[in-house]
């Protein structure tokens, strides 16, 4: 029987899975791996994609793959349609009495902390739900955010959008540290040292696109100061472990420094800091929410939560970020 037109240029189901685990690993040999296909099967799958949309998905430049328009747009497709199956199956799960499937969080690195406890109590609550997170800096959950495959977004310096949802959920303050040995940890915690002299020492900073990078900037730019930048580390534990060693001061998140080891480390006083900001949970007004994310939502908005101190706002950034 001859293929209908719309099998011809769309593709089938598992090639769409297939470029979405492409899109996510970076190459080709990372989709078979995490598909446990051979790598000739998924360029093939990937060929014959590309030639029912009569259009390349991708090129390479090095060893780098690079979807092209039509790439993208195919990606974004597989998103949404293999989101409404994982609904579907979620509906299913529902009419025969069981909550079952996948919470997709996608959280900025300070918040792995916390988050793990927030979801505890859930999934004791319902065992059959499995978490999937993905983990990155601001800018990297940004990016995830615009292809909307993820339930739930968690950062504390949200993108400024009118697509999104938001609840504020912990605070996050951004704590001054420096060696315990360091002139400025002298009279730690009570004697306070200025904000100028603290951004006069070596300052280990977080990488562009962190949002711990963008808070201290923004703080810091106000004030009409810049810190004394000695090394870029991609890394809250990798910072802290540096500072600890002598190799410099910092601010990190107070949730980053509670956790494992502080030996060595000093908390400063320093004036015009914590700098105070909030964790939002953040998800797209125009996604429906799959019957695991919301009974999630229902979960974290009992007030009460042991832990989390939240409370509805229609306008968390308060304008101050962006
Ligand atoms: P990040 O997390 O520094 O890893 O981007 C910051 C945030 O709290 O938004």
């Amino acid at each position: 029987m001859k293929e209908s037109r719309t099998q011809a240029r769309v593709g089938t189901l598992r090639q769409l899975e297939i470029l979405l685990a492409v899109y996510h690993s970076g190459s080709i040999s990372g989709a078979a791996k995490k598909l446990h296909l051979t790598q000739p099967t998924v360029s093939m799958q990937l060929r014959k994609l590309s030639e029912g949309m009569s259009m390349p998905l991708y090129y390479q430049v090095g060893r780098k793959l690079n979807l092209t328009e039509a790439g993208e747009a195919a990606v974004k497709t597989a998103i949404e349609v293999l989101g409404c199956f994982e609904r579907l199956d979620m509906q299913l799960a529902g009419l025969k009495g069981l909550m079952a499937g996948t919470l997709n969080l996608a959280i900025v690195t300070t918040a792995k902390y916390f988050i793990p406890h927030l979801i505890g109590d859930f999934s004791r609550k319902f065992p059959q739900i499995d978490g999937r997170f993905h983990v990155g800096n601001r800018q990297q959950i940004i990016q995830r955010l615009r292809s909307g495959e993820d339930d739930f977004y968690v950062f504390s310096h949200p993108p400024d959008s009118d697509k999104l949802d938001m609840m504020a959920l912990l605070p996050n303050r951004l704590q001054a540290i420096s060696p315990l040995d360091h002139p400025l940890a002298a009279g730690a915690p009570e004697q306070q040292v200025s904000l100028e002299a603290f951004c006069q020492a070596p300052f280990l900073m977080r990488e562009e696109g962190s949002g711990t990078r963008h808070a201290i900037e923004v703080h810091l730019t106000r004030l009409g100061l810049a810190p004394n930048i000695r090394m870029t580390i991609e890394s809250n534990e990798a910072i802290k472990h540096s500072v600890m060693s002598g190799l410099g001061v910092s601010v990190l998140s107070e949730h980053t420094l509670a956790f494992g080891e502080q030996q060595g480390l000093a908390v400063l006083n320093v004036e015009h800091l914590p700098i105070v900001t909030h964790w939002y949970l953040a998800w797209l007004k125009d996604k429906p929410l799959s019957p695991v994310a919301s009974a999630f939502l229902d979960y974290i908005k009992q007030p009460g939560r042991e832990g989390i101190d939240w409370q509805e706002s229609s306008d968390p950034l308060n304008g101050v970020l962006f």
